[in-house]
């Protein structure tokens, strides 16, 4: 059974001029947890390891480089999912942490939970001895300059129907050398969000999925449709009866048509084949082919 590695930074109308360093965000995710995944690492560890990259660069909605809600703070969601026996863990609405996906997992793995928000969440990474960061750590001149861009707006919405806002949600998913799939998704949310707001990426089903038996996926767009139509479970279900890239066609039909939203997914079926669609302008990603070699795109 082939091992796979897919992950995407996020789909919207990305600004040309960010194309390259969404290209390199993805490209170094790929180029650093494919060998460690063909080195015998579990496809749940490759996913956490890949979103932990994304969660570092700047450039992505994630970690490091988040949108700031409605108050100036940044609160981070963040979901992983272990296909062999559908276990997840999940954090909303966490701050001062550099990589959410990693409390979402301490919870999977630690406690008899599966998602913990706000306080709760933090007290658990203190409780665990995560590192806690000055909240000046994850922010970046470019964030702080669009809060205070939109910040007075009257007009502004953090999302439109034809114009998608942007929407840099990271995720992975992967197939290792035992044939289990995992995903994982991490986001800032939405530019403006009220404080306290929750999004699709850590609602299972919806953010990310993965189902040994039937496939994976790690969505990004915006949330409030996503979550509708729990597109990420929607694509896996699909899975089952029509080819990966069929079912992810489907799902973004199902968010257009049923959730009249927009937004991207990444998938793996359990045959290992690799899945992706979107209905934005553009969606980064990038995937490690059949010949080991990294193939990335935006468009
Ligand atoms: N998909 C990210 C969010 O809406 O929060």
């Amino acid at each position: 059974m082939p091992i796979r590695l897919i992950v995407h930074g996020g789909a919207w109308s990305i600004p040309d001029e960010m194309d390259t360093a969404h290209l390199q965000g993805v490209q170094k995710a790929l180029e650093e947890v494919y060998p460690a995944l063909q080195s015998g690492i579990s496809a749940l560890e490759a996913v956490e390891r890949a979103v932990n990259i994304l969660e570092e660069d700047p450039t992505f909605d994630a970690g490091r480089g988040a949108f700031l809600n409605d108050q100036g703070e940044i609160e981070l969601d963040a979901i992983i999912m272990d296909g062999r026996d559908l276990s997840f863990g999940a954090v909303a609405a966490v701050q001062n942490l550099l990589h959410p996906v990693s409390l979402a997992r301490e919870i999977m793995t630690k406690t008899d939970h599966s998602m913990l928000v706000g306080k709760g969440a933090q007290a658990f990474a203190q409780f665990i001895g995560m590192e806690e960061l000055d909240p000046r750590a994850l922010l970046t001149d470019r964030e702080l300059a669009y809060y205070h861009q939109i910040k007075e707006d009257p007009h502004f919405k953090s999302h439109h129907p034809f114009e998608p806002f942007p929407s840099d949600t990271v995720g992975a998913v992967a197939m290792d050398g035992k044939e289990n799939i995992a995903a994982a998704t991490s986001t800032g949310g939405t530019p403006r969000k009220m404080a306290g707001r929750v999004g699709d990426s850590p609602i299972v089903g919806a953010g990310a999925y993965a189902d040994n038996e039937t496939g994976a996926v790690s969505t990004t767009g915006w949330g409030e449709s996503i979550m509708k139509v729990l597109l990420a479970k929607t694509v896996c279900d699909r899975m089952e009866r029509t080819s990966a890239l069929e079912a992810a066609k489907f799902g973004i039909q199902v968010l257009r048509e049923k959730g009249k939203g927009y937004g991207g997914l990444i998938g793996i079926n359990a045959q290992g084949d690799y899945a992706f669609a979107y209905n934005t302008e553009k969606m980064a990603w990038g995937w490690v082919d059949e010949k080991g070699t990294i193939q990335r795109r935006i468009r």
